[in-house]
């Protein structure tokens, strides 16, 4: 019975597709939406601005630290948390998030104070950074559009 009306449903769905264009156009949208995909990447040193100091790759990376996506005034979009290597991924859906408005409009912000990772730096300021696109990558039939940090600095207050 519930296999029948799923069916029916599924049926429905398909004839309303067919029917008219409009509702094919967004299925069509859909599908390539969910076939890309906004990745932003970078990792989070344990320095004064958490760029990658003159030690190079030696420089101490900063682990679980709370990374926000702020848009705007302020406001968080997404978040994530750095991981071993101070590494932090966040991922949008493309359909949602237009990538001029994006590099314009939002930064990101590392909301643990830096003295977590090492006590000789502040405790109170967080950083933040803008973002910079990468261009895309063509993993199989996802496309990736890849965004870095453009460069942390230290906000004293926020
Ligand atoms: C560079 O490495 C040395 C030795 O490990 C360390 O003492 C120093 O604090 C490091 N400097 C920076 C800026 O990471
Ligand atoms: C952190 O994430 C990066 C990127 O996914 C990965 O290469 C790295 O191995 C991860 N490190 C740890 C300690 O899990």
């Amino acid at each position: 019975m519930a296999l029948k009306t799923l069916m029916y449903v599924c049926l429905l769905v398909a004839a309303m597709a067919l029917a008219s264009p409009m509702a094919e156009a967004q299925l069509g949208g859909l599908i390539s939406g969910l076939l890309g995909l906004i990745r932003i990447q970078g990792t989070v040193f344990c320095t004064m601005d958490g760029n990658m100091g003159v030690n190079g790759t030696a420089t101490p990376v900063f682990p679980n630290a709370l990374v926000q996506l702020q848009c705007g005034a302020g406001n968080v979009v997404s978040s994530a948390t750095t991981n071993g290597s101070g590494v932090f991924s966040i991922l949008l859906d493309p359909l949602q998030f237009l990538l001029p408005s994006l590099l314009n409009n939002c930064n990101l912000a590392v909301k643990t104070p830096l003295s977590n990772c090492n006590a000789a730096l502040p405790s109170v300021g967080g950083l933040i950074s803008s973002l910079q696109s990468l261009g895309s990558t063509l993993v199989g039939l996802l496309n990736i559009i890849n965004i870095v940090p453009a460069g942390f600095r230290l906000l004293p207050s926020t």
